[in-house]
């Protein structure tokens, strides 16, 4: 059977994660109990989650002439990922993550280098990825003007666009019609909407979301699971699974690839939420975005291990 084609569009990070035992204060220093460098980025993580996943993938994106950039794209590579789309921009910076792990969650600090460098320019070089492609797949740290463009370009061609509009940012309304899939986490629904988003009040928030042009919307709420306006205008919920949680960083990023698999596989909005419930549930219990990827098999024995008796929250 032939492989479901994605374009991810995005950024590429090195993530520089420090765990410590909690934040530390405005002006106080701390002492650190680890420091790693783990591949990182949007675009970058959900490139890899989709090939792990079984997608044929192929990333658009720009890395800087500097050492972080040569281990982000021997990284991609060795994933199987396709990285003729990613230009080296001479001159620039990798962009990177400064990321601390402590309390059982993460801050994040993003300085784009180089991901600001993608143009428009660099999509239409890019056209016939974009023609092969089932799926593309968008996030926002690149800059907005290339997401619209890219988005436009898309949905021209007659592909699905898939749009994790993170981190949050004010968004040109003719963006929202040429997405069919926008997926974002409670706390960018909010905001976007300008809206509660928290009980009773989600289920307002995302139909506004849709009034705006977006085909589906679904929504990412951690770990009381994800909630989505189905075909037929119905708002479903589905639990996440009771995990051992190591690192929630990329679990949004596993959680969209998995997604766009899914739809780009040609399975249902149910099956597509279910399958990137399942695939985001592995990479909490692993350190790291690109680190905790989970492959096909990982997702499969842990739909075998819950279906035999795991717990769904
Ligand atoms: O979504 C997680 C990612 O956000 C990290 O890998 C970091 O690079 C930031 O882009």
């Amino acid at each position: 059977m032939n492989k479901p084609k994605l374009v991810v569009i995005g950024s590429l990070n090195m993530d520089i994660v420090v765990e410590t035992d909690r934040y530390p204060q405005v002006g106080e220093t701390l002492l650190g109990r680890s420091v790693r460098f783990i591949p990182g980025g949007k675009g970058a993580n959900q490139a890899v989650a989709a090939a792990r996943l079984g997608a044929e993938t192929a990333m658009i994106g720009a890395v800087g002439d500097d050492s972080f950039g040569d281990d982000l794209l021997r990284s991609l590579q060795q994933d199987g990922v396709d990285i003729s789309g990613v230009k080296r921009a001479a001159g620039s910076a990798t962009g990177i993550a400064s990321i601390y792990v402590a309390e059982g969650d993460n801050s994040i600090v993003v300085v784009p280098g180089a991901n600001y460098l993608v143009e428009p320019a660099d999509i239409d070089r890019n056209e016939a990825k974009l023609r092969e492609a089932d799926i593309v797949l968008l996030q926002l740290e690149i800059p907005i003007e290339t997401v619209v463009h890219a988005a436009k370009k898309a949905k021209q061609l007659g592909k699905t666009v898939v749009l994790n509009p993170a981190p949050a940012q004010p968004l040109p309304d003719e963006l929202f019609s040429c997405i069919d899939y926008l997926t974002p986490n409670r706390t960018e629904l909010a905001e976007y909407t300008g809206m509660n988003t928290v009980g009773i009040h989600l289920e307002a928030a995302m139909r506004r979301m849709k009034d705006m042009g977006a085909a589906h919307v679904v929504t990412t709420l951690g770990a009381d699971g994800s909630a989505f306006l189905g075909a037929d205008g119905t708002m479903r919920f589905i639990n996440s699974y009771r995990v051992p949680v190591v690192d929630t960083t990329g679990a949004g990023d596993c959680y969209n690839a998995g997604l766009a698999l899914s739809i780009a596989s040609g399975g249902s909005l149910d099956q597509a939420v279910a399958y990137a419930s399942l695939a985001s549930a592995v990479a909490v219990t692993k350190f790291g975005a690109q680190t905790g990827m989970p492959t096909a098999d990982e997702v499969q024995q842990f739909s075998r291990q819950y279906s035999a008796g795991g717990e769904q929250q």
